[in-house]
């Protein structure tokens, strides 16, 4: 019943609050009387709500199971529900599964005075109960379409599941493979990782988000986070305007230009003011310069903990900074619920900033169609029938294909035969069936990923045999728990020496478990963990015939592989189906596309290294017995892999590149690429442009367009792309976006090492 008083209450409103502002609207309302607009819908139900019904809907709380941060003292489930019922709660996370969000909208909707439903927030990061490869993986695919499929396998999931509202995409850029929530970002690049945050928006909230298979996207973590100093998870960042107006920026203004209707800040500070309490980025740029209409998200008690910052002296003024500043609800802080009455009451905060969060929040609501039926999410039959089917595999399974990228093929030991072979398989990651789901995986299930044995096991022509060598972490591992890698037991290296010397080729799966990468994830050392470096040397020793296929959810340091061992394959952790995607790869039945979207270092002391980065004044030297120009005395300037690079079975050549002007600010770039090897396959052409002199300075190359081609060996394409002012200009640092005239460059290829260059001037 409190359902259909629900639905009366605001139309009934809205026509007598239209009707006093203006008359010719009321009339054409009451002539399609459910043509109200979401707006007007909006504005008489809050009208009808008390100063607390309004800051409920700012207060999101964590659920009763799953911790995705540290647990509050103050998060005792007796105070959740009383809050619930009194309707001072807008929104719950980590309430998940049918009967669960069945459960808690029940008193939203039932049991509180004015029944608001909540908005269901849930980590659907990279899938929910079926789990795609991470983020930084399906990035390499550089394939939109597959990238946006997997969002909208995520999103169905998850629908049925009674989420409608997804803290993703991560669309922080990141130049440090030693933070480890690199794995779940599109990597060191703006241009790709404003493509990739449209396709993922696109993907989760489709055309239509009233429509139960779509869900509402959050673009996080605005703003800066991928810079946290030397890698470290929650720490300072301290950016120039140049680099936050060219490079941080533009996949979040992406976002909203998508339509993206939520966004969440950040825990770290930007120019000493908290991103959570920071006016500038969620007042200036967000709502006002970007016209953002959806609302802020806090992070997981980022509102409190602009007390450690030092920013606010307790919870009442860091409620009062961050409501200010445009933060519009609450993530397990407690601030909002407990004293923004209290702060509207002594005129700290206007009332009309708690109306316009709470205008933002309940328009979404709308959208989604929770007043029409908040239960929508709630159909058993359908969390049954659609939970883990056959074409949210096949849509994984397909991105997760695209998503590995072949670093190194000497002699062309891959792929590997088919008949004949005696194939040694080592590593406790190659038996692994939890560790490919990576470490946003919380509603899936552990032990639910094909592993790497079990997708070669379905080529039977070979002789498999299977080693683990030794265990990559000892003890449990969980989301929220410490891992405790194995540094010392080699007691089973010696029957993978035994299965090596036997075999014709040795497949070695080694790298990161799933939860070595992700939030709260730094490392300092990004070679192969614990004791698998010794165990690949040990291999090598008695079989040099060695594929090595990484796991892992940042770029690695492996100068020793890459020196030693013949081919090299990058398998990120690619989610349920692994196994199957490694396997079709190592046969051959997939040829590999995928193009490194982070560069790897040598060594980590290079970090950070990105392919866009600056000329500097002392660039190179004509003598390099002379010290003085930018350089290490110990290790060479460049990457052991450049952002960009990915191997092929086949073979690919570019020639005849055409820079033609078609106007003072568009130019057309065209090449000829060729398949000059003996397979069909998919190259990702790459764009690269150079602004040489310019009021600000520009990177040395800067990525401007790509496509993806298919060819079969021996047959040629012209390609072409075009680069127009928003590609060619750039943001000066009052934040004014210019195309200035003069001499640029032009380089395509198959990575952002590639030399194939022309000039032009404008
Ligand atoms: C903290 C993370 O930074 C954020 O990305 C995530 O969405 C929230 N926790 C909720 O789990």
């Amino acid at each position: 019943m409190r359902i259909f008083k629900l639905l009366v209450i605001p139309i009934a409103m809205a026509i007598g609050i239209t009707s006093c502002k203006s008359q010719n609207k009321t009339v054409a309302v009451n002539k399609n009387n459910k043509e109200l607009s979401i707006d007007q819908k909006v504005n008489a139900l809050l009208s009808k709500m008390t100063l607390e019904e309004k800051v409920g809907q700012m207060n999101q709380y964590n659920g009763f199971w799953d911790v995705t941060g540290p647990t509050p003292a103050e998060g005792d489930a007796a105070k959740k529900y009383e809050h619930l019922r009194k309707g001072f709660v807008g929104s719950m996370l980590n309430v998940r599964g049918v009967k669960e969000v069945r459960a808690v909208q029940k008193i939203a909707v039932e049991e509180t005075r004015l029944g608001i439903p909540l908005i269901i927030g849930f980590d659907v990061i990279h899938g929910y109960k079926t789990i795609s490869p991470i983020p930084l993986a399906e990035a390499a695919s550089w394939d939109l379409d597959a990238i946006k499929k997997s969002s909208e396998v995520a999103a169905l999931e998850s629908s049925v599941a009674g989420i409608n509202w997804t803290f993703a995409p991560m669309v922080d850029i990141s130049r440090d493979a030693r933070w480890g929530r690199v794995m779940e970002g599109a990597g060191e690049d703006t241009y790709l990782g404003s493509k990739i945050a449209v396709a993922r928006v696109q993907g989760f909230q489709g055309e239509d988000l009233s429509d139960k298979a779509t869900i509402v996207a959050c673009a996080k973590h605005f703003a800066g986070y991928g810079f946290s100093e030397s890698g470290r998870d929650y720490n300072t960042v301290d950016v120039g305007t140049s680099t936050l107006n060219n490079i941080i920026f533009p996949p979040f203004k992406a976002s909203v230009d998508a339509g993206v209707r939520t966004f969440m800040n950040s825990f770290n500070e930007l120019n000493g003011i908290p991103a959570t309490g920071n006016a500038y980025l969620q007042r200036d740029v967000l709502k006002d310069q970007w016209n953002f209409n959806g609302f802020v998200v806090s992070d997981w008690g980022s509102i409190k903990e602009m007390i450690a910052h030092g920013h606010a002296k307790d919870l009442k003024q860091a409620a009062e900074i961050s409501v200010n500043a445009g933060s519009d609800m609450d993530m397990e802080s407690y601030a909002y619920v407990a004293e923004l009455s209290k702060l509207v009451k002594e005129n700290k905060v206007s009332e009309e900033f708690i109306d316009d969060a709470v205008k933002r929040i309940l328009k979404v609501k709308y959208e989604l169609g929770l007043f029409d039926d908040p239960y929508k999410y709630c159909d058993e039959k359908r969390e049954k029938e659609i939970t883990g089917n056959k074409a949210i595999n096949e849509a994984v399974l397909d991105v997760a294909k695209k998503s590995i990228v072949l670093l190194k093929n000497d002699d062309n030991i891959l792929p590997l035969k088919k008949n004949g072979q005696k194939i040694a398989l080592i590593g406790a990651l190659a038996a692994d069936k939890t560790s490919p789901l990576g470490s946003w995986r919380i509603a899936a299930d552990d032990n639910t990923a094909i592993s790497v044995l079990e997708g070669m096991q379905k080529y039977p022509n070979n002789t498999l045999t299977y080693a683990k060598g030794a265990d990559v972490v000892t003890g449990k591992t969980e989301f929220a728990f410490e891992l405790k890698i194995n540094t010392t037991d080699k007691s089973e290296f010696a029957e993978a020496v035994t299965i090596a010397k036997q075999a014709d080729v040795v497949v070695m799966v080694l790298g990161e478990h799933g939860f070595q990468s992700g939030e709260a994830r730094s490392r300092t050392n990004i070679d192969l963990p614990g004791v698998q470096q010794e165990l690949l040397e040990a291999v090598y020793a008695v079989n040099k015939n060695i594929v090595l296929v990484l796991n892992n959810g940042r770029p690695l340091t492996i100068p020793w592989a890459d020196k030693h061992i013949p081919a090299i394959v990058e398998a990120w952790h690619l989610g349920t189906q692994s196994g199957n995607a490694v396997a079709q790869v190592l046969y051959g039945d997939y040829n590999p596309s995928g193009k490194l979207p982070m560069t790897f270092p040598r060594s980590v002391g290079q970090v950070p290294i990105y392919y866009n980065h600056k000329n500097t004044g002392r660039p190179t030297t004509d003598n390099p017995d002379i010290v003085f120009w930018s350089h290490y005395i110990d290790e060479s300037n460049t990457p052991l892999y450049p952002f960009g690079h990915g191997l092929s079975y086949t073979t690919f050549e570019y020639t005849n590149l055409n820079v033609s002007k078609l106007s003072d600010t568009e130019v057309e770039v065209s090449v000829e690429l060729k398949n000059t090897g003996k397979y069909k396959g998919k190259e990702v052409v790459q764009l690269y442009i150079r602004d040489l002199f310019a009021s600000v300075t520009r990177p040395v190359k800067e990525l401007k367009g790509f496509k993806m081609v298919e060819l079969e060996p021996n047959t040629a394409k012209t390609i072409t792309l075009k680069l127009t002012s928003k590609e060619l200009g750039f943001f000066n640092n009052k934040g004014e976006f210019l195309l200035e005239p003069g001499d640029f460059k032009v380089f395509i290829g198959g990575s952002s090492y590639t030399t194939l260059e022309a000039d032009f001037t404008l």
